[in-house]
């Protein structure tokens, strides 16, 4: 019996029910940066998960994307993303989730569980225990090529101009089923854990919105590294997890793109209607 994860997805759904509470109503926006969202719903998570955590598991520290540092230099740590895909909340779109993970110290990743509350989906997982959703076990997708997978990216909400994602994301588009850009890289991660994503990137991420994906990603059975394919840390920023199949093809994918590799010339759109690409 674990000794987190029940009480964790009981918190879990907590918040996800209080985002729901606020979800259709009139939202108010404020900005945190230039075109960074914060809603009253993003505060009041965090508020209901940190009173939790702290009620159950005083001894350990939590880090929350709304301001909670608390005992941060504890031996366990507390990652809370309270609403994962803000800007999607705000607009009435319906994909967010609730982000929570513990690491120790070292990084090491403990438990974690990500709850869409739109679909009612529980994604979680224990180290060495596996993942699931909804208590049933789920597993990676069995893709082995690139050119058959379908993958997820994100763009941040700020520096958009300076991302350089955008090469990546028409590069990888060319060379797959296609690439995803639902707005919550916390979900994306669950999709991969899943088998509905066969990989997802994205850079400059923060460890609450990593976390809890990148145990469950593990666990179900997937890998998750660098750009470069090298290990994935907490404070890592950026992240490539995938069924870990088509791992090695997309790192050399990046490998090339970095280095400028020059991309297709593109068709004019007259050559293009004209089927001649
Ligand atoms: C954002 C989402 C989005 C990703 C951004 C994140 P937030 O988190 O995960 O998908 O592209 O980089 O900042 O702000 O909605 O918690
Ligand atoms: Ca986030
Ligand atoms: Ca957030």
């Amino acid at each position: 019996m674990s000794r987190y994860l029940p009480e964790l997805e009981h918190i879990a759904r907590e918040a996800g029910a209080l985002l729901m509470s606020y979800f259709d109503r009139h939202i108010k926006i404020e900005y945190k940066g230039e075109v960074d969202l914060v809603t009253a719903a993003d505060r009041a998570s965090e508020k209901l998960i940190v009173e939790r955590l702290k009620e159950k598991w005083p001894e350990h520290g939590i880090v929350g994307e709304e301001g909670t540092r608390s005992h941060t230099g504890a031996e366990f740590r507390w990652f809370v993303d309270p609403l994962d895909g803000t800007t999607n909340f705000a607009h009435g779109y319906p994909v967010f989730c609730v982000s929570i993970a513990l690491a120790r110290q070292d990084d090491e990743l403990e438990v974690g569980v990500l709850y869409d509350p739109t679909r009612d989906e529980m994604f979680s997982a224990e180290r060495g225990s596996g993942a699931t959703l909804n208590g049933r076990a789920i597993d990676v997708s069995q893709t082995t090529r690139l050119a058959e997978a379908i993958l997820g990216t994100g763009f941040p909400s700020h520096k958009r101009h300076k991302n350089p994602n955008i090469y990546f994301y028409h590069q990888i588009t060319l060379r797959s089923h296609g690439v995803r850009r639902a707005g919550s890289a916390a979900l994306d991660l669950a999709n991969v854990a899943a088998g509905r994503y066969d990989g997802f990137w994205e850079f400059n991420l923060n460890p609450w919105d990593t976390a809890a994906g990148v145990l469950i990603v593990q666990e179900a059975g997937g890998k998750v590294t660098r750009f470069d394919g090298t290990p994935f840390q907490l404070d890592s920023r950026e992240v490539l997890a995938s069924n870990g199949l088509i791992h090695d093809e997309v790192v050399e994918e990046f490998r090339e793109i970095f280095a400028g590799r020059d991309l297709d010339p593109l068709p004019s759109p007259v050559e293009y209607a004209r089927g001649r690409t």
